[in-house]
Protein backbone atom coordinates (compact mmCIF):
# COMPACT_ATOMS: atom_id res chain seq x y z
CA UNK A 1 0.00 0.00 0.00
CA UNK A 2 0.76 3.46 0.09
CA UNK A 3 0.97 4.70 3.18
CA UNK A 4 4.02 6.53 5.00
CA UNK A 5 6.77 3.91 5.88
CA UNK A 6 8.15 3.36 9.24
CA UNK A 7 11.58 4.59 8.66
CA UNK A 8 11.16 7.80 10.44
CA UNK A 9 14.37 8.85 11.34
CA UNK A 10 15.69 9.77 7.64
CA UNK A 11 13.95 13.27 8.29
CA UNK A 12 17.60 14.96 7.78
CA UNK A 13 16.97 17.67 9.77
CA UNK A 14 13.16 18.67 8.71
CA UNK A 15 11.84 17.80 11.76
CA UNK A 16 8.08 16.24 11.53
CA UNK A 17 7.75 18.48 8.38
CA UNK A 18 6.34 16.32 5.23
CA UNK A 19 8.99 16.38 2.70
CA UNK A 20 7.23 16.89 -0.41
CA UNK A 21 9.46 16.74 -4.15
CA UNK A 22 6.68 18.47 -6.93
CA UNK A 23 8.02 18.36 -10.81
CA UNK A 24 6.40 21.01 -12.54
CA UNK A 25 6.65 20.26 -16.13
CA UNK A 26 7.21 24.55 -17.10
CA UNK A 27 6.06 27.52 -16.86
CA UNK A 28 4.83 27.67 -20.62
CA UNK A 29 1.95 29.59 -20.08
CA UNK A 30 -0.17 31.85 -17.15
CA UNK A 31 -2.32 28.78 -16.28
CA UNK A 32 1.07 27.34 -15.29
CA UNK A 33 2.54 30.08 -13.29
CA UNK A 34 -0.86 30.53 -11.56
CA UNK A 35 -0.81 26.55 -10.61
CA UNK A 36 3.11 26.92 -9.51
CA UNK A 37 1.87 30.01 -7.31
CA UNK A 38 -0.63 28.27 -5.83
CA UNK A 39 1.22 25.02 -5.09
CA UNK A 40 4.02 27.15 -3.71
CA UNK A 41 1.52 28.68 -1.14
CA UNK A 42 -0.26 25.73 0.25
CA UNK A 43 3.21 23.75 0.35
CA UNK A 44 4.45 26.17 3.24
CA UNK A 45 6.45 25.28 6.41
CA UNK A 46 3.64 26.85 8.26
CA UNK A 47 1.60 24.17 6.76
CA UNK A 48 3.94 21.55 7.62
CA UNK A 49 5.85 20.84 4.25
CA UNK A 50 9.94 21.32 3.27
CA UNK A 51 9.27 21.63 -0.70
CA UNK A 52 11.45 20.55 -3.31
CA UNK A 53 10.03 22.07 -6.59
CA UNK A 54 11.85 21.59 -9.81
CA UNK A 55 10.73 23.23 -13.52
CA UNK A 56 11.39 20.80 -15.70
CA UNK A 57 10.75 23.43 -18.79
CA UNK A 58 8.40 21.26 -20.80
CA UNK A 59 11.48 18.43 -21.47
CA UNK A 60 10.18 14.57 -19.64
CA UNK A 61 14.10 14.21 -19.31
CA UNK A 62 14.20 16.86 -17.23
CA UNK A 63 10.98 15.28 -15.08
CA UNK A 64 12.55 11.92 -14.80
CA UNK A 65 15.72 13.37 -13.20
CA UNK A 66 14.00 15.37 -10.82
CA UNK A 67 11.97 12.48 -9.96
CA UNK A 68 14.87 10.03 -9.52
CA UNK A 69 16.24 12.71 -7.62
CA UNK A 70 13.51 12.86 -5.13
CA UNK A 71 13.76 8.72 -5.29
CA UNK A 72 17.14 9.74 -3.55
CA UNK A 73 16.30 11.87 -1.49
CA UNK A 74 14.09 9.79 0.50
CA UNK A 75 11.23 12.26 0.58
CA UNK A 76 7.51 10.80 1.46
CA UNK A 77 5.51 11.90 -1.30
CA UNK A 78 6.10 12.99 -5.03
CA UNK A 79 3.70 15.02 -6.80
CA UNK A 80 4.54 15.80 -10.60
CA UNK A 81 2.87 17.13 -13.57
CA UNK A 82 3.73 14.86 -16.11
CA UNK A 83 4.30 17.03 -19.54
CA UNK A 84 2.65 14.16 -21.83
CA UNK A 85 1.07 11.13 -21.03
CA UNK A 86 3.29 8.24 -22.30
CA UNK A 87 7.43 7.58 -20.94
CA UNK A 88 6.71 6.98 -17.58
CA UNK A 89 7.16 3.30 -16.63
CA UNK A 90 10.70 3.26 -15.51
CA UNK A 91 10.67 5.84 -13.18
CA UNK A 92 7.16 5.10 -11.86
CA UNK A 93 8.14 1.77 -10.82
CA UNK A 94 11.17 3.34 -8.75
CA UNK A 95 8.78 5.13 -7.32
CA UNK A 96 6.74 2.35 -6.45
CA UNK A 97 9.96 0.15 -5.56
CA UNK A 98 10.78 3.07 -3.07
CA UNK A 99 7.55 2.62 -1.49
CA UNK A 100 7.04 6.40 -2.04
CA UNK A 101 3.31 7.55 -3.17
CA UNK A 102 3.29 9.41 -6.02
CA UNK A 103 0.64 12.42 -6.96
CA UNK A 104 -0.35 12.89 -10.45
CA UNK A 105 -1.28 16.41 -10.69
CA UNK A 106 -3.00 18.03 -13.58
CA UNK A 107 -2.56 15.88 -16.54
CA UNK A 108 -2.81 12.00 -16.84
CA UNK A 109 -0.35 9.14 -17.92
CA UNK A 110 -0.62 6.06 -19.60
CA UNK A 111 1.66 3.46 -18.25
CA UNK A 112 2.06 -0.45 -17.68
CA UNK A 113 2.43 -0.51 -14.30
CA UNK A 114 0.02 -1.64 -11.80
CA UNK A 115 -1.40 0.27 -9.44
CA UNK A 116 1.10 3.61 -10.44
CA UNK A 117 -0.01 6.29 -8.54
CA UNK A 118 -2.01 7.23 -4.70
CA UNK A 119 -3.88 9.10 -6.40
CA UNK A 120 -4.78 12.05 -9.21
CA UNK A 121 -6.00 15.70 -9.42
CA UNK A 122 -6.54 17.66 -12.21
CA UNK A 123 -9.75 19.23 -15.04
CA UNK A 124 -11.51 16.90 -16.99
CA UNK A 125 -9.96 17.82 -20.59
CA UNK A 126 -12.54 15.94 -22.62
CA UNK A 127 -15.24 18.07 -20.80
CA UNK A 128 -13.38 21.23 -21.93
CA UNK A 129 -13.31 20.24 -25.50
CA UNK A 130 -16.70 19.47 -25.41
CA UNK A 131 -18.07 22.07 -23.65
CA UNK A 132 -15.80 24.04 -26.73
CA UNK A 133 -17.50 22.32 -29.03
CA UNK A 134 -20.68 22.12 -28.48
CA UNK A 135 -20.81 26.14 -28.02
CA UNK A 136 -19.26 25.96 -31.91
CA UNK A 137 -21.94 23.63 -32.74
CA UNK A 138 -24.27 26.01 -31.46
CA UNK A 139 -23.23 29.53 -32.59
CA UNK A 140 -21.10 28.74 -35.60
CA UNK A 141 -21.87 25.55 -37.04
CA UNK A 142 -20.44 26.01 -40.51
CA UNK A 143 -17.30 27.46 -39.03
CA UNK A 144 -13.81 26.02 -40.87
CA UNK A 145 -11.66 25.45 -38.10
CA UNK A 146 -8.18 25.32 -37.47
CA UNK A 147 -7.20 23.79 -34.60
CA UNK A 148 -4.15 24.70 -32.56
CA UNK A 149 -2.69 21.95 -30.10
CA UNK A 150 -1.05 22.15 -27.18
CA UNK A 151 2.06 19.76 -26.90
CA UNK A 152 1.17 16.94 -28.56
CA UNK A 153 1.07 14.02 -26.89
CA UNK A 154 -0.20 15.60 -23.43
CA UNK A 155 -3.12 14.58 -21.65
CA UNK A 156 -4.19 18.35 -22.09
CA UNK A 157 -3.62 17.49 -26.05
CA UNK A 158 -5.17 14.58 -26.59
CA UNK A 159 -8.61 14.53 -24.47
CA UNK A 160 -9.48 18.10 -25.63
CA UNK A 161 -8.55 17.46 -29.29
CA UNK A 162 -10.92 13.91 -28.70
CA UNK A 163 -13.74 15.35 -27.65
CA UNK A 164 -13.78 18.56 -29.75
CA UNK A 165 -13.33 16.54 -33.02
CA UNK A 166 -15.74 14.09 -31.78
CA UNK A 167 -18.41 17.20 -32.24
CA UNK A 168 -16.88 19.28 -34.61
CA UNK A 169 -14.40 17.12 -36.67
CA UNK A 170 -15.94 17.57 -39.93
CA UNK A 171 -15.34 21.20 -39.37
CA UNK A 172 -11.70 21.30 -38.86
CA UNK A 173 -9.72 22.38 -41.63
CA UNK A 174 -6.05 22.06 -40.37
CA UNK A 175 -4.09 21.39 -37.25
CA UNK A 176 -0.83 22.48 -35.77
CA UNK A 177 1.15 22.23 -32.17
CA UNK A 178 1.70 25.78 -30.71
CA UNK A 179 3.24 23.85 -27.43
CA UNK A 180 0.84 25.70 -25.06
CA UNK A 181 3.20 28.67 -25.55
CA UNK A 182 2.05 32.44 -27.29
CA UNK A 183 5.22 32.77 -29.31
CA UNK A 184 4.17 29.89 -30.88
CA UNK A 185 0.84 30.00 -30.71
CA UNK A 186 1.75 32.92 -33.34
CA UNK A 187 4.13 31.36 -35.22
CA UNK A 188 1.31 28.54 -36.24
CA UNK A 189 -0.91 31.01 -36.95
CA UNK A 190 0.61 32.59 -38.78
CA UNK A 191 1.75 30.00 -41.08
CA UNK A 192 -2.33 28.81 -40.91
CA UNK A 193 -3.48 32.00 -42.08
CA UNK A 194 -0.76 31.42 -45.04
CA UNK A 195 -2.43 27.51 -45.42
CA UNK A 196 -5.71 27.76 -44.98
CA UNK A 197 -7.16 31.23 -46.22
CA UNK A 198 -10.61 30.01 -45.58
CA UNK A 199 -10.44 29.41 -42.15
CA UNK A 200 -13.08 31.17 -40.16
CA UNK A 201 -12.35 30.11 -36.43
CA UNK A 202 -9.52 28.82 -34.38
CA UNK A 203 -10.40 26.59 -31.83
CA UNK A 204 -7.02 26.46 -29.02
CA UNK A 205 -6.17 24.30 -26.55
CA UNK A 206 -5.17 27.36 -24.49
CA UNK A 207 -5.46 31.18 -23.95
CA UNK A 208 -1.59 31.52 -24.34
CA UNK A 209 -1.67 30.54 -28.01
CA UNK A 210 -5.34 31.76 -28.09
CA UNK A 211 -3.32 35.42 -27.47
CA UNK A 212 -0.37 34.51 -29.78
CA UNK A 213 -2.98 34.26 -32.54
CA UNK A 214 -4.68 37.41 -32.14
CA UNK A 215 -1.19 38.94 -32.47
CA UNK A 216 -0.66 36.91 -35.75
CA UNK A 217 -4.50 37.88 -37.11
CA UNK A 218 -4.30 41.62 -36.56
CA UNK A 219 -0.37 41.73 -38.12
CA UNK A 220 -2.27 40.46 -40.84
CA UNK A 221 -4.81 42.62 -41.14
CA UNK A 222 -8.11 40.93 -39.92
CA UNK A 223 -9.86 40.90 -36.75
CA UNK A 224 -9.97 38.34 -34.54
CA UNK A 225 -13.24 37.41 -33.02
CA UNK A 226 -14.89 38.44 -35.93
CA UNK A 227 -13.46 38.09 -39.51
CA UNK A 228 -12.03 34.56 -37.51
CA UNK A 229 -13.21 33.90 -34.45
CA UNK A 230 -11.93 32.06 -31.58
CA UNK A 231 -12.43 29.70 -28.81
CA UNK A 232 -10.28 28.59 -26.27
CA UNK A 233 -9.40 27.20 -23.05
CA UNK A 234 -8.01 28.09 -19.53
CA UNK A 235 -9.39 31.34 -18.28
CA UNK A 236 -7.09 33.15 -16.91
CA UNK A 237 -6.82 37.12 -16.95
CA UNK A 238 -5.29 38.05 -20.20
CA UNK A 239 -7.18 35.44 -22.25
CA UNK A 240 -11.10 36.71 -20.35
CA UNK A 241 -10.09 40.59 -21.02
CA UNK A 242 -9.43 39.15 -24.64
CA UNK A 243 -12.99 37.76 -24.39
CA UNK A 244 -14.15 40.86 -22.89
CA UNK A 245 -12.53 42.92 -25.95
CA UNK A 246 -14.34 40.60 -28.28
CA UNK A 247 -11.21 39.27 -29.14
CA UNK A 248 -12.09 35.98 -28.26
CA UNK A 249 -15.53 34.76 -28.28
CA UNK A 250 -15.73 32.04 -25.94
CA UNK A 251 -13.38 30.67 -22.90
CA UNK A 252 -13.70 27.31 -21.28
CA UNK A 253 -12.12 27.21 -17.89
CA UNK A 254 -9.52 25.18 -16.49
CA UNK A 255 -8.76 25.98 -13.00
CA UNK A 256 -5.26 25.79 -12.14
CA UNK A 257 -5.76 26.95 -8.43
CA UNK A 258 -5.81 24.02 -6.64
CA UNK A 259 -2.69 23.81 -4.25
CA UNK A 260 -4.46 23.52 -0.81
CA UNK A 261 -6.34 20.12 -2.36
CA UNK A 262 -2.89 18.58 -3.38
CA UNK A 263 -1.78 19.68 -0.17
CA UNK A 264 -4.64 18.19 1.78
CA UNK A 265 -4.19 14.74 0.02
CA UNK A 266 -0.11 14.66 0.42
CA UNK A 267 -1.40 14.84 4.26
CA UNK A 268 -3.87 12.03 4.55
CA UNK A 269 -1.78 10.05 2.64
CA UNK A 270 1.44 10.67 4.63
CA UNK A 271 -1.05 9.27 7.52
CA UNK A 272 -2.03 6.15 5.99
CA UNK A 273 -5.79 7.45 5.12
CA UNK A 274 -7.62 6.64 2.60
CA UNK A 275 -7.87 8.97 -0.51
CA UNK A 276 -9.92 9.31 -3.80
CA UNK A 277 -8.04 7.91 -6.56
CA UNK A 278 -9.43 10.90 -8.31
CA UNK A 279 -10.57 14.64 -7.57
CA UNK A 280 -12.03 16.72 -10.36
CA UNK A 281 -11.27 20.17 -10.54
CA UNK A 282 -14.89 22.20 -11.25
CA UNK A 283 -14.60 24.74 -14.53
CA UNK A 284 -17.01 26.88 -15.63
CA UNK A 285 -17.23 28.77 -19.23
CA UNK A 286 -17.42 32.38 -19.93
CA UNK A 287 -18.79 34.19 -23.41
CA UNK A 288 -18.49 37.37 -24.08
CA UNK A 289 -20.97 38.76 -21.98
CA UNK A 290 -18.35 38.36 -18.91
CA UNK A 291 -18.02 41.86 -16.99
CA UNK A 292 -15.33 43.49 -16.08
CA UNK A 293 -15.54 43.03 -12.54
CA UNK A 294 -15.43 38.91 -13.09
CA UNK A 295 -12.06 39.87 -15.42
CA UNK A 296 -11.01 42.01 -12.09
CA UNK A 297 -11.80 39.80 -9.54
CA UNK A 298 -9.98 36.64 -10.98
CA UNK A 299 -6.41 36.07 -8.75
CA UNK A 300 -4.62 35.12 -12.05
O1 LIG B 1 -2.43 20.89 -18.55
C1 LIG B 1 -3.15 22.08 -18.51
C2 LIG B 1 -2.74 22.96 -19.64
O2 LIG B 1 -1.34 23.16 -19.59
C3 LIG B 1 -3.33 24.34 -19.67
O3 LIG B 1 -4.50 24.44 -20.39
C4 LIG B 1 -2.26 25.08 -20.39
O4 LIG B 1 -2.39 26.46 -20.35
C5 LIG B 1 -1.07 24.55 -19.72
O5 LIG B 1 0.10 24.85 -20.35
Amino acid sequence: SSGSDDDSTSGGGSGDLIKVGFSQLGAESGWRTANTDSVKAAFTKENGFDLTFVDAQQKQENQIKAIRDFIDQGVDVIAFSPVVETGWDQVLQEAKDAEIPVILVDRTVKTTVDDPFATYIGSDFEKEGDTAAQWVKTNSPDAKIFELQGTLGASAQVDREKAFDAVMGDNIIGKASGNFTRAEGKAATEAALQAYPDMTMIFSHNDDMALGAIEAIEAAGKTPGKDIQIVSIDGVKDGLQALHDKKINYVVECNPVYGDQIADLAKKIVAGDTVEKKTIVTDQAFDQTITQDTIDARKY
